[in-house]
């Protein structure tokens, strides 16, 4: 691919230092979504700033930054919210609201799983970071999944001492678990089937539910007298499985309304679309979710979703990590150089044991 360069006065190029591949790169990976062709995909990037457009004079060459995986303007209604997952400006994607790096629908924008990226917009989006290399593994969970986890427990309406109910240990639902713990949850249940992800959930101090072992629900009402958890959230989003790995995207929804208390929050960061080809059902192919919504109203619970606002959390959980609160790489588990992103692309899909996140250094 050509190497990208400034179209606009707000425009910045990052040279990538680090660059994630994500669950959300997994439903393109696998055919789950209609991204286009030579796309270049990454939306979790973090790197050095190579040059300026005229325009830009907060941030300047030589920077080290973070990359909000939201591209967002800064001034449309949404972005002077707060809500710069839902830019008005960015994406000219018809009835999308929001856009991002590399991703289906998000906008025409290539990712960073390559040497550099253009930013647009590039003073407001970019956060700062200190110089150097030190906690470079740290940081680059601050583009997505440290603040869509946190974001996860903010949309449950989590209160310290709550109980709180993660579904699934990838990486998402061990952000929101790292999250709850550093809001003061008195407990912590992360469910999921993977054994590896299950350790660093218990590593982390949550406990671990095995979903393959009996109903989670259960087992979570079982541990807490019958009263289950004061909020959840769901990390695990359309592509939810029983354990023989049917999909069933209802699963894990059902799951939370009943494990959740009456009047208890469910923050829905898994990801649901609205079109779906390798659905399994007609509904499903067209973003339909048949979960129990009579027992979610007559529970009368909440519930919150979508994409994560990077920009309202970064700073503070950049903050945390530098102070020792946080330490988001508890989770990674391979660096490889570019050239191998196939082979970590392969293994990441598989769920591969001791595969929970992969780091390319290009
Ligand atoms: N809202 C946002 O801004 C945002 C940002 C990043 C990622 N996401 C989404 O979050 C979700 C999780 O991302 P990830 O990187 O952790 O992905 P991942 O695919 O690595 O993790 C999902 C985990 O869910 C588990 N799982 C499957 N079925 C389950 C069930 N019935 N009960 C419990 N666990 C189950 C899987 O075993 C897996 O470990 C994806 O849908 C991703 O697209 C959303
Ligand atoms: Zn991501
Ligand atoms: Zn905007």
């Amino acid at each position: 691919m050509p190497d990208p360069s400034i179209q606009a006065p707000g425009d910045a190029i990052v040279r990538i230092t680090t660059t994630n591949i994500c669950g959300s790169d997994l439903h393109m990976y696998e055919g789950r979504s209609t991204v286009e062709a030579g796309k270049v995909l990454g939306h979790e990037n973090m790197g050095v700033v190579e040059a300026v457009g005229a325009g830009v004079s907060r941030i300047s060459v030589g920077d080290r930054v973070s990359v909000p995986f939201n591209i967002a303007c800064g001034t449309c209604r949404n972005c002077v919210s707060g809500w710069t997952s839902f830019c008005l400006r960015t994406n000219p994607t018809d009835g999308v609201d929001g856009a991002a790096y590399g991703y289906a629908n998000m906008g025409p924008y290539d990712g960073g799983q390559a040497q550099l990226l253009r930013v647009p917009y590039a003073d407001f989006n970019l956060l700062e970071l200190p110089p150097g290399t030190e906690h470079e593994h740290d940081f680059a969970m601050l583009s997505d999944i440290f603040p869509t986890g946190w974001h996860g427990t903010e949309l449950a309406g989590m209160r310290p001492g709550d109980r709180v109910a993660v579904f699934g240990a990838g990486p998402v639902g061990l952000m929101a678990a790292h999250s709850a713990m550093i809001r003061g949850a008195s407990e912590v249940f992360v469910v999921d089937k993977e054994r590896d992800r299950l350790d660093l959930a218990a590593k982390i101090g949550a406990t671990p539910v095995d979903f393959s072992r009996a109903d989670p629900a259960e087992q979570i009402l079982d541990a807490t007298g019958g009263r289950g958890a004061d909020c959840g959230v769901e990390a695990v989003g359309y592509q939810a499985h029983d354990p023989s790995g049917d999909e069933h995207p209802e699963l894990v929804l059902d799951n939370l309304v009943k494990v959740v208390r009456s009047t208890g929050g469910i923050g829905v960061v898994g990801v649901y679309v609205p079109s779906d080809p390798g659905a399994a059902t007609a509904a499903a192919k067209e973003g339909r979710v048949a979960f129990d919504y009579g027992t979610f109203f007559s529970k009368g619970q909440q519930m919150g979703t979508g994409q994560c606002p990077v920009m309202r959390y970064n700073r503070h959980l950049r903050d945390l990590i530098v102070t020792g609160r946080a330490q988001p790489s508890f989770l990674v588990s391979h660096e490889l150089p570019l050239d191998r992103a196939a082979e970590g692309y392969e293994r990441f899909d598989r769920r591969d044991a001791g595969w929970t996140k992969v780091l390319l250094k290009p």
